[in-house]
């Protein structure tokens, strides 16, 4: 069955704990942490120290995305501030093998991340190491933006290859994911859908996450 990750960049901050809180009860599986440095993407906003606090205001696992240069830097300290799931942009990782075991060693599954517009190719040869492949549906570094369609093509590629390897991946798609776009993913292979806007914008989160799994 497909899961959800609700994404925490669309909540209202001076409330972190409540809006956390809202989406257990309400039914997401996970908890989507984006990181962003202002160097890989044009944006700032999470760090360590705002994932320990969404550490403490849940027990579900948290996905952190790190949408940062040189990961390896920050990645212990993702870990320690609670991190069930770290995943890094393979745009950013010279040594992308070496990153993955690094998040590996450190005690988090692993998940790697490509942009709208990176092949798939990248991932052939780290597949077998790691637990989550994220494809971003929109160019990483805002909430809000339109759901990029060309990207669909590559959930399918991906189910293939990892079929290919006998590799139970998490396939995951970020940005732009509501009740029209998220059937489009999910048939075609997806299984994790991380969604900011369309959940915490609705009063009703419950509601949100059953349209989100087609329910
Ligand atoms: C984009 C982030 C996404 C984003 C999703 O750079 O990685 O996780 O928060 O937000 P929505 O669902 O609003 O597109
Ligand atoms: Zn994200």
């Amino acid at each position: 069955m497909v899961k959800i990750a609700p994404s925490i960049l669309a909540v209202d901050f001076a409330s972190l704990k409540e809006e956390i809180v809202s989406v257990e009860e309400a039914g997401a599986d996970m908890i989507h942490i984006d990181v962003m440095d202002g160097h890989f993407v044009p944006n700032i906003t999470i760090g360590p120290m705002i994932a320990e606090a969404s550490r403490r205001s849940t027990a579900l696992p948290l996905d952190v995305h790190l949408m940062i240069e040189q990961p390896d830097n920050f990645i212990p300290a993702f870990v320690q501030a609670g991190a069930d799931i770290v995943t890094v942009h393979a745009e950013a990782c010279p040594h992308l093998h070496r990153t993955v075991h690094l998040i590996k060693e450190q005690g988090a599954q692993a998940g790697v991340a490509i942009n709208p517009h990176t092949p798939v190719d990248v991932l052939r040869h780290v597949l077998e190491d790691i637990d989550l492949v994220l494809l971003m549906t929109v160019n990483p570094g805002f909430g809000g933006q339109s759901f990029i369609r060309s990207a669909v093509e590559k959930i399918s590629t991906v189910k293939t290859l990892a079929g290919d390897l006998n590799r139970d991946v998490w396939i995951e798609v970020d940005g732009g994911i509501d009740d029209e776009t998220a059937p489009l993913c999910t048939r075609a292979g997806a299984n994790l859908l991380v969604a900011g806007s369309y959940v915490f914008k609705k009063d009703d989160r419950a509601d949100a996450l059953r349209k989100l799994r087609g329910e």
